[in-house]
């Protein structure tokens, strides 16, 4: 079964048809919210809000592990993540959305392994690809199926929040090599591979990161909001398109 992981601008689907929500309790916490089950366009999915159903989770205090641990205990296999994301290669432009291939962990203090307990020998997993092969494919056919425009591959840089970045800080990641910034990428994809799910994740591109394009003077809240509603439009005809795929 697929699940959804929505992020800011995606607290819900409004072409979901709920079938009903479930509170579930995990060894390592509750999730963010409780897992919403319904059927997309006639295939079951289970939905969660990363940040809560009303925002109110920043992205240091996610509660990853439950998140996942959770959906995997109800049967999902298959995870797309929709992560909002600030362009820093110049043609990740605001309304952009794009698949990133790649990731660069720049977060510190959150849970990022299930591997804690005393007696579970330490795991060292192989993360050279961080997103799953055949989710990634999954989602640039579907894109070409709805006529969507996707950009394929980049690198994500992960960081802590929940401010934004200096100007500075965005150069340094450039010159480290990524192409898009955002908070909630790690430990989520690590978790998801320590779980054997197939994950990949949706990078919609809210804003220019901090100094570059319309950024250069600062990021401006108003302009995100405007873009997060138009390109979560095309989020959500691109999951209707996957599931029917
Ligand atoms: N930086 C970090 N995270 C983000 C940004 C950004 O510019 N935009 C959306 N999420």
């Amino acid at each position: 079964m697929l699940g959804i992981i929505g992020g800011t601008g995606l607290t819900q689907l409004a072409n979901l048809k709920i079938t009903h929500r479930r509170v579930a309790r995990t060894p390592y916490g509750e999730p963010s919210g409780a897992l919403t089950f319904g059927r997309l366009c006639d295939q079951d999915v289970i939905f969660l809000a990363r940040h809560g159903y009303g925002h109110t989770i920043p992205p240091h205090e996610v509660n990853y592990r439950a998140n996942l641990w959770a959906l995997k205990e109800h049967g999902v296999n298959r995870i797309v993540s929709v992560a909002t994301v600030g362009g820093i290669h110049p043609e990740l432009i605001p309304g952009t959305l794009v698949i990133p291939d790649q990731i660069i962990d720049y977060t510190h203090g959150r849970d990022g392994t299930f591997f804690v307990e005393g007696d579970r020998p330490v795991t060292h997993r192989d993360f050279t690809q961080p997103y799953c092969a055949a989710m990634r494919a999954a989602l640039l056919q579907a894109a070409t199926s709805a006529d969507i425009s996707l950009r394929d591959g980049g690198v994500y840089a992960a960081v802590q929040g929940p401010r934004l970045e200096t100007a500075a800080e965005i150069n340094r990641l450039e010159r480290d090599g990524a192409d898009m910034v955002g908070m909630t990428g790690m430990p989520e994809a690590y978790l998801a591979c320590e779980l054997d799910l197939c994950y990949a994740t949706v990078g919609t591109v809210v804003n220019h990161a901090a100094g570059r394009g319309l950024s250069a003077d600062g990021i401006q809240m108003v302009e995100i909001q405007v873009v997060l509603g138009e390109v979560m439009l095309q989020v959500r005809h691109l999951l209707e398109q996957l599931v029917t795929n």
